[in-house]
């Protein structure tokens, strides 16, 4: 993706992607010169009502010789009063998805006029960049028919006819790139169903991403060394699975050092690389789904890239904890006591609450390692999900300073946060009365009770939890978005550690 010095009706590109407003009338005013060349053809689409502006939808016009672009593609962007940054990238997203689905080749882009002096240019060109990359994305690793695989990329520019301005794009346009490309290897991580991507393999894909990406180091524990620590609980887990568990860590450490001391901050993220719920199994009904039970921890790879290549000052832990929950003769079961990495003790009720079992672990990892600040993103619990549906990550946390920046990032990222309830009368429900806790609580608020649980390992940290269950997948395509894993999560962590440094590239 590149930006270049050049206005809208000259502009030689096989797409020009504008968008429009529903609630204005007439064209908006740097499209005047393009609306006149094409003679009416923008306006009348308008008036006749074919083309309302809403979000979510376009229409194409032809250029027909008239001007530079062999088509123009108008984006409905809803109400201009209602429009947020993400209001954009979803633009952008749309415009990719059509673009691909067109085989179009070039595409340019000029959205951000519309939007005057509400946001700045830098951050709309990072959105528009991360919706490129969110609405272009398929993943077609394992098709092998040429009809359905592709070929040919697109190609995207960003303009503006002053110079200035295409400076200051250029500069969000570099921050979303990096963004959007963390966010697309985040999808095809994910996307690989378990018989791929099994613990071993997902250690190597971090070792991998650690060694071609400048800034990242990675160390991974195999399960002789993680009984050593002491490490009970994903030991417990892993236990069923003919593949054995893996604990990664991805270092960032910014190369030149900084004077001053800079924060450190644990990202921990849930990865069972496929859950069957062990012992306690689930029924088959969509249980193909539990593929993407990895998606926090490879979350956290992605954003740990993102960290790295945006050299943010920052240090940083991706702690992965990384097992498969399997039944077999070797499993743990409903019934068994696990002695946790922390020395505290848990009585097993639901071998299917094993995500628990995995991050108490890795959470008090983060916490030996001193960390300022502890952010753990898991697909927990289906409770979440029955509780804010598929629109909204669930934020429980002890720090309200954390929770507030996570609900700023969330507003620019656009992946969406709620929060909810960890407290005492959660930890209550579960105290076991052979151990210290047991890892289920009662039939209600099984999302709270699961983050009171977590919260019991972060002993004094600045520490919150996302629980992603109901955000980590997109069960079926549109135009903007293929179906699979989501990535959620990407964008919010590498905004929320940009807040956090104050990086001011753009
Ligand atoms: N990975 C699941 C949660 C999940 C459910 C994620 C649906 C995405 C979609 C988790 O390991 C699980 O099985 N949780 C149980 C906990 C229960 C046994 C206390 C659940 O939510 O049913
Ligand atoms: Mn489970
Ligand atoms: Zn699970």
């Amino acid at each position: 993706m590149k930006t270049r010095t050049v206005g809208l009706a000259e502009c030689k590109t096989q797409m020009l992607a504008i968008g429009h407003f529903s609630d204005t009338k007439r064209p908006l005013p740097e499209i005047i010169e393009l609306c006149k060349k094409l003679g009416g053809a923008i306006e009348q689409v308008v008036k006749l009502g074919d083309f309302k502006g809403k979000e979510g939808t376009s229409t194409v016009i032809y250029g027909d010789g008239r001007i530079g672009a062999e088509r123009v593609l108008l984006v409905g962007l809803g109400e201009q009063k209602k429009a947020t940054i993400d209001t954009v990238r979803k633009a952008a997203a749309l415009a990719a998805g059509k673009a691909v689905g067109m085989k179009v080749q070039t595409m340019t882009i000029a959205f951000h006029g519309a939007f005057g002096a509400r946001f700045d240019l830098g951050l709309l060109a990072q959105a528009i960049a991360e919706g490129i990359y969110k609405g272009s994305y398929r993943y077609d690793e394992y098709v092998t028919s040429e009809e359905d695989s592709r070929k040919d990329s697109l190609a995207v520019e960003l303009i503006d006819k002053d110079p200035a301005k295409t400076k200051r794009l250029e500069n969000g346009l570099a921050t979303g790139v990096i963004i959007g490309k963390a966010q697309s290897y985040a999808r095809t991580v994910a996307n690989r169903p378990g018989n791929v991507i099994n613990p071993p393999a997902l250690a190597e894909e971090a070792k991998k991403l650690a060694k071609r990406t400048a800034g990242l180091s990675c160390t991974v524990l195999d399960e002789k060394q993680m009984a050593k620590l002491g490490m009970g609980g994903i030991l417990a887990v892993g236990s069923g699975s003919k593949t054995p568990p893996r604990f990664i860590v991805v270092r960032y450490a910014p190369r030149n050092k900084s004077a001053r001391k800079l924060p450190t901050v644990a990202f921990v993220g849930k990865a069972i690389t496929f859950d069957s719920g062990g012992i306690s199994i689930k029924p088959a009904q969509n249980m193909e789904q539990m593929k993407l039970d990895k998606t926090g921890g490879i979350a956290v790879l992605a954003a740990a890239k993102a960290a790295a290549e945006m050299k943010l000052p920052v240090n940083l832990y991706a702690i992965v904890p990384c097992a498969e929950n399997m039944p077999g003769g070797s499993s743990y079961r409903p019934g068994d006591i696990v002695t946790t990495y922390s020395g505290k003790t848990v009585e097993i009720q639901n071998t299917d609450a094993e995500g628990r079992m995995i991050l108490c672990d890795a959470l008090h990892y983060a916490v030996k390692q001193n960390c300022d600040i502890i952010i753990d993103i898991a697909t927990l619990t289906g409770a979440c999900m029955i509780a804010l549906g598929t629109h909204k990550a669930g934020l429980m946390s002890n720090d309200e300073r954390l929770s507030r920046d996570l609900q700023k990032a969330a507003e620019t990222s656009g992946e969406k946060v709620w929060p909810l309830p960890c407290g005492d009368e959660y930890a209550e429900e579960m105290k076991s009365k052979i151990a210290d806790l047991k890892n289920t609580g009662s039939r209600w608020g099984g999302a709270c009770t699961a983050a009171a649980f977590l919260r019991q390992f972060t002993e004094k940290k600045k520490w919150a939890h996302l629980d992603i269950a109901g955000v980590d997948c997109i069960e079926k395509s549109n135009e903007s978005q293929a179906e699979g894993a989501s990535a959620f999560g990407v964008r919010l962590l590498a905004t929320y550690l940009i807040n956090l440094v104050g990086k001011k590239a753009r």
